[in-house]
């Protein structure tokens, strides 16, 4: 699926992620080497650390937030009504065209 994704330069990437790999978003943010290594996905995608938060700038339609992942936002640095933890977002086919923006390093 094509996905862009704003890096915390202000730099946009349009990248293709593969929906048969089991992924979710932080491992392709990973992957792409859009964030510098230690500075995102620290807890390794639990739901533990916050470091993945992006902000949704599309209407995907998005799996529901559980309540870890919202525990976590609520202790979080410049969470926005639309912050959510990349790690919880399985690279489905669903999300096509899906548009973020990774959040600050905090
Ligand atoms: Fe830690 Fe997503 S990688 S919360």
């Amino acid at each position: 699926v094509n996905i862009t994704i704003i890096d915390r330069d202000g730099v946009k990437h349009n990248v293709n992620a593969p929906t048969d790999m089991a992924m979710n978003l932080m491992e392709v943010i990973r992957s792409y080497e859009l964030a510098p290594e230690g500075t995102i996905g620290i807890c390794g995608g639990m739901a533990m650390c916050a470091s993945c938060q992006c902000y949704i700038l599309t209407d995907t339609e998005l799996p529901e937030m559980q309540d870890d992942e919202e525990a976590m936002l609520s202790e979080a640095f410049y969470v926005k009504d639309n912050s959510r933890l990349s790690c919880q977002i399985p690279i489905t086919p669903e999300i096509d065209g899906l548009e973020v923006e990774i959040a600050p390093e905090s």
